[in-house]
């Protein structure tokens, strides 16, 4: 069998690395993960069984035999647990345990795609091609917003906005693997274009870059 292709994507939250990973993966034929729904499951987990989110032996229990249906629970998708997530991410022995059942995923045929915010610099350092897929604060928080208001959501758009700068700094603050660029991976700034032409800039960087 040929070799197995890995596909690493960073990004802030709402930045369309989860849309154009999964648009990625139908393309190439690859396997896709959002690891992020693993962080949210944990934390789902946890608030139903009402574990404060700052126990880290308990979160590392949880993480250590994850019940992967809870992965697609819609609950995960609220920003309660947006948030709930991203503290116990912040928890050591939490990325740990994720990071063996990600590379798991990463390693089987035909290859994967994973999206999250440590896939190209702690989870997947040798992906084949790495991408941080990125937006300005505000584009992300109208996004996000619009897709909430979809959803019956009340949340304002000043609330989303501060919801996504308060997670970024989580993100880029922590200690153990913060969000950040890996030194060889391509920037794919969406801000200012349309998914279909995101996609098509990331297939134009893995054609040219791919060995
Ligand atoms: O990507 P998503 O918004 O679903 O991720 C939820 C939270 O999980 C993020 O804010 C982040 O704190 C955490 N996360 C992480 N590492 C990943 C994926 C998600 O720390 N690889």
């Amino acid at each position: 069998m040929s070799k197995i292709f890995v596909l690493a994507i960073d990004g802030p939250a709402a930045s369309g690395k989860g849309t154009i990973g999964r648009m990625l993966a139908e393309k190439y034929g690859l396997d896709y993960l959002d690891t992020g729904s693993l962080y949210r499951a944990v934390a789902l987990q946890m608030l139903r069984a009402q574990v404060p989110l700052d126990s880290e032996s308990s979160a590392e229990a949880i993480a250590k035999s994850l019940d992967l249906d809870l992965t697609s629970d819609p609950e995960i998708r609220s920003s309660r647990l947006a948030e709930a997530a991203a503290t116990i991410a912040a928890l050591p022995k939490v990325r740990a345990q994720l990071k063996v059942i990600q590379r798991q995923f990463a390693q089987r045929h035909p290859g994967a795609v994973l999206d999250g915010r440590d896939i190209g610099t702690v989870v997947c350092p040798d992906a084949d091609i790495k991408l941080y897929v990125t937006a300005s604060p505000e584009i992300r928080a109208k996004r996000r917003f619009l897709e909430l208001q979809a959803a019956g959501s009340p949340l304002s758009e000043a609330e989303v906005l501060a919801d996504v700068m308060a997670r970024d700094k989580r993100d880029t603050e922590r200690a153990t693997s913060p969000l950040k660029p890996a030194e060889d991976a391509h920037l794919l700034d969406t801000s200012n274009l349309s998914i279909e032409t995101a996609f098509g800039s990331a297939v134009d960087i893995i054609e040219t870059h791919r060995g």
